[in-house]
């Protein structure tokens, strides 16, 4: 699998080794500021696990390790919408040509089956109801496009060459050993150093926040138990604001509302994602974590884990950080 030194990966791959033994795991990770060896390290031991570190584009490197596997699980990716909006160059590299890489290699190689990993961002914003995996796609973002693309060519696969593909979209997903750039463990880790909070705009978009364990849950019982060909999504089914997230955050670590921060929206900020999980439930799998409890608990293991994120909030971090946040009289530029 690639991507598995990330956080949804990470997981994915410690659940794996501890409930499928019989199996044998290969990580293929190019360690990007996202990615972290160390979220390996519960695993590093186990002799049916191999990292390798590397790039995904790399056709040569792709090719000598698929011919090892069975199955190919794709979570590599660039994964941040903020990052994407100021430098969408190497999303597409990486989400949209990486993935060709792997196909045609799987392909050549000959699979029992390739499961792309994907989110639900690439339905766009939606005012009502939930999207289902038949809905066309609408992505609004250089992220969400390049995820789109890369499921555009996971289907030419398939009905091109008859390719074993499954892809999966998962919600907005938190938990442990996320790097402190999305909502959740940046709201988190801000408000342990009593830092202000930052929330986009009037913090009214909305987002189903999904704990990993269950979004990882989720992408094993597609990958076991689903058909060839389909897709499905992955989602816990709640809708929770920015402002909500925060009130959650702080009330969590007894921290004030002072630290409540509005900040410039993002461009072209969505307002809502949606997915019915129907499909994905009828294979026998439900989410089994509430946000409240989800986030008390992440919240515990942020402070408990201190050692593991401090050292990522430095440098580079808060280079991005002064150039993506911006007072909210600063414009908001956001056309529709
Ligand atoms: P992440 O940013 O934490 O991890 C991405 C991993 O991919 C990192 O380990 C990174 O080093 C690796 N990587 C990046 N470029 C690579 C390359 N060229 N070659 C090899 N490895 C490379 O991301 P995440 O949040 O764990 O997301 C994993 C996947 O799930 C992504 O495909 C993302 O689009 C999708 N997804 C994420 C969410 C979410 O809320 N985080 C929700 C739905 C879907
Ligand atoms: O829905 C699935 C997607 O969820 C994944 O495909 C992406 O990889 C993942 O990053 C996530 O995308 P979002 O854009 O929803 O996540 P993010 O945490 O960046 O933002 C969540 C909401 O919170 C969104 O409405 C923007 C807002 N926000 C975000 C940040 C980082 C803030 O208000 N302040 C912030 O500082």
């Amino acid at each position: 699998m690639s991507g598995g030194a990330g956080f949804i990966g990470s997981e994915f791959v410690r659940q794996t080794i501890a409930s499928h033994p019989e199996d044998s795991v290969i990580v293929l990770d190019k360690l990007t500021y996202a990615g972290n060896v160390h979220n390996l390290d519960p695993v590093a031991e186990v002799p049916s696990f191999r990292f390798v570190h590397g790039d995904i584009c790399d056709m040569e490197l792709v090719d000598t390790l698929i011919s090892d596997v069975d199955v190919v699980v794709n979570f590599a990716a660039e994964s941040h919408v903020d990052r994407s909006l100021e430098a969408p160059g190497q999303f597409i590299q990486t989400d949209v040509f990486g993935t060709f890489v792997l196909l045609e290699a799987a392909r050549r190689a000959g699979h029992d089956r390739f499961l792309q990993v994907s989110t639900d961002e690439v339905y766009g914003d939606i005012e009502l109801g939930t999207s289902s995996e038949g809905d066309p796609l609408r992505p609004r973002s250089p992220y969400s496009a390049s995820k789109a693309g890369a499921e555009l060519m996971v289907w030419a696969y398939r009905a091109s060459y008859g390719m074993p593909v499954i892809t999966t979209r998962g919600s907005n997903t938190y938990g442990p050993y996320q790097y402190p750039e999305k909502i959740i463990p940046l709201f988190i880790t801000n408000a342990i150093d009593d830092q202000p909070l930052p929330i986009y705009g009037d913090g009214s978009a909305v987002r189903d926040y999904l704990h990993v364990a269950d979004h990882a849950r989720g992408i094993d019982t597609a990958l076991r138990t689903g058909t060839p060909g389909e897709d499905y999504n992955v989602g816990f089914g709640g809708a929770t604001n920015g402002r909500e997230i925060a009130d959650l955050v702080l009330a969590a670590l007894d921290k004030p509302d002072s630290l409540k921060q509005h900040v410039r929206d993002r461009l072209g900020h969505d307002r809502r994602y949606a997915v019915d999980t129907a499909k994905l439930r009828s294979l026998g799998w439900r989410p089994e974590v509430p946000l409240e409890r989800g986030l008390r608990e992440t919240v515990a293991w942020y402070r408990a884990n201190e050692a593991w994120w401090r050292p990522l909030k430095s440098g580079e971090f808060w280079d991005f950080y002064r150039r993506n946040y911006k007072p909210l009289d600063a414009g908001a530029a956001r056309p529709s």
